[in-house]
């Protein structure tokens, strides 16, 4: 499996040294962004996700947890963040035209749902993203609790992308741990996020080294 490590659990004072940990050790930087209007909760902006994309020399990985995600599209392309996931709730009905603009401007396209969003709902935008981001925990905070009940949902949306013959990646956020992961890729996960468990680990290259061989 990748991993992509939540900046948002690193310490905002070494945000540099966090940087340059993950380019020698992880797969991709996980970058949340969020509105406080579509999830309770502000984190960073483009002061700090321009900064990381100076430094940053592994691709990044940008999570929109915010309204009209589209707005901040070219800009994260523009600093060459790599994949950009927005979530379902907040696109509507724009969700396919969305994802159709990130693919032309050669960005992976990404489609994220919260726990309490059916996962079928993803379906039908199987073949138009290059990866689903489903949500083990609420988007809005790290350090939250993995939710078990997101293993059958990712399983349902493995089976779903292989009974569609599609190359879909699946990305698990929120609540990844080293002792959930073999769990997680047993239903189908092939990207995992990971915030606390590699932030808060005193040797956070041997976190995300176990969670990516789990
Ligand atoms: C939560 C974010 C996550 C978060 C994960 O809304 O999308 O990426 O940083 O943090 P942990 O791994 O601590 O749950
Ligand atoms: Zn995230």
């Amino acid at each position: 499996m990748l991993v992509s490590p939540s900046l948002l659990g690193a310490d905002f004072l070494n945000v540099g040294d966090a940087v340059r940990m993950l380019n020698a050790n992880a797969d991709w930087i996980h970058l949340d962004l969020m509105d406080g209007v579509l999830v309770p909760n502000l984190s960073f902006g483009f002061s700090v996700t321009d900064a990381v994309s100076r430094a940053a020399t592994i691709p990044m990985d940008a999570h929109l947890m915010t309204v009209h995600p589209w707005r901040w599209f070219s800009h994260l392309r523009n600093k060459g963040v790599s994949a950009i996931s927005f979530h379902l709730e907040s696109a509507g009905a724009d969700a396919a035209i969305h994802l159709a603009a990130l693919r032309t401007m050669g960005v992976k396209a990404g489609l994220a749902i919260d726990p309490d969003v059916p996962v079928h709902k993803l379906y039908p935008y199987i073949y138009k993203a290059d990866f689903m981001l489903i949500m083990s925990v609420y988007a809005g905070f790290g350090g939250q609790k993995f939710i078990p009940e997101s293993l059958d949902r990712i399983a349902a949306l493995k089976a779903e992308i292989g009974r569609r013959g599609a190359a879909t990646l699946i990305e698990v956020d929120g609540g990844v741990n080293v002792e959930n992961a073999s769990l997680l890729r047993q239903a189908g996960a092939d990207i995992l996020v990971a915030g606390s468990a590699v932030f808060s680990a005193p040797d956070p290259a041997a976190v995300i080294r176990a969670l990516r061989e789990a």
